[in-house]
C-alpha cells in the first residue's frame, strides 16, 4: 500500500524542517506544498498582477506550469522550467502565497498536481490542508503547532541569520496576521483534522518533535 503522511500547521511551526527529516528517515519524498503557491505568488508579483484580484491570479494559475523535482539538497520548484527555489522564501512572497491561496480556483489546481505527486510515490506531503483535502485516506495526519511567540521566535532567529532587520515584534504581527487569513479564508481553511494527531512543539526539541511523528507513523502502519 501507497505510503502517504500529511504534515498540516500554521506559519512557523517548523513543518518544512520537521517533514525533511522525518522523510529521511523513512527514506520517502517530502513535498513541500506551500512552495507551489510561493511560485504562484512570486510569479504574480513578478508580473505587477495585483494579488488581490481574484480573477488575474486564476488566469494566471491557469497559464503557468509549476513543477518540482526533488534533488539532493532537497526540493526545487519551477516556473515554467526556472528555478525559483532561491527566490520563495522571502516573508513578501509569504504573504502573497498566503493571498493567493483564498481562491477556490487556485486551490483546485494545486490540489490536483499534488494528489497526482502522492499517487506515483511513496511521500510525506506538508502544508494546510493535507490531511484535510489532499489527502483524506492518509497512513498518517498530523498536526504540528507551537504558540505564536514560539513561532515568531523561531522565524526571527531564521531572519536574523540572514541578515535581516525586522524586530521580533514586526515577525509576531505578520505570524499572527499569517494565521488569521489561513485560518478563516471561505475555502479550505487551516484547521486541524479530526483524525489528525496533535503534536504541540512549542516546548519540544526539533528532534523530540522528529521522533513523536515517527512514533506516530509506526503505530498508524502496524494498523
Ligand atoms: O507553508 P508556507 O509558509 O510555505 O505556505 C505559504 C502559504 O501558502 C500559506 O500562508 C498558505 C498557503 N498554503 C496553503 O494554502 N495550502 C498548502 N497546502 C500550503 C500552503
Amino acid at each position: 500500500m501507497r505510503l502517504n503522511i500529511g504534515i498540516d500547521g500554521p506559519v512557523g511551526a517548523g513543518k518544512s524542517t520537521v517533514a525533511d527529516a522525518v522523510a529521511a528517515k523513512l527514506g520517502i519524498l517530502h513535498l513541500d506544498t506551500g512552495a507551489m503557491y510561493r511560485a504562484l505568488g512570486l510569479t504574480a508579483l513578478r508580473q505587477n498582477i495585483d494579488v488581490q484580484d481574484e480573477q488575474a491570479i486564476v488566469d494566471l494559475c491557469g497559464r503557468l506550469k509549476i513543477s518540482v523535482s526533488h534533488e539532493a539538497d532537497g526540493q526545487h520548484t519551477f516556473v515554467e522550467g526556472e528555478d525559483v527555489t532561491g527566490l520563495i522564501r522571502t516573508q513578501e512572497v509569504g504573504m502573497a502565497a498566503s493571498t493567493v491561496s483564498r481562491y477556490a480556483e487556485v486551490r483546485k489546481a494545486m490540489v490536483r498536481l499534488q494528489q497526482k505527486l502522492a499517487s506515483e510515490t511513496d511521500m510525506l506531503l506538508d502544508g494546510r490542508d493535507i490531511c484535510t483535502t489532499v489527502l483524506p485516506n492518509a497512513t498518517a495526519k498530523i498536526y504540528l503547532t507551537a504558540s505564536a511567540e514560539e513561532r515568531a521566535r523561531r522565524r526571527f532567529l531564521e531572519l536574523q541569520k540572514k541578515g535581516s532587520e525586522e524586530s521580533f515584534e514586526q515577525v509576531l504581527r505578520e505570524v499572527i496576521k499569517r494565521d488569521e487569513q489561513d485560518m478563516n479564508r471561505p475555502v479550505e481553511p487551516l484547521r486541524q483534522a479530526p483524525d489528525a494527531v496533535l503534536v504541540d512543539s512549542t516546548n519540544l526539541s526539533f528532534d523530540e518533535v522528529v521522533d513523536a511523528i515517527l512514533a506516530i507513523v509506526e503505530e498508524k502502519r502496524r494498523g
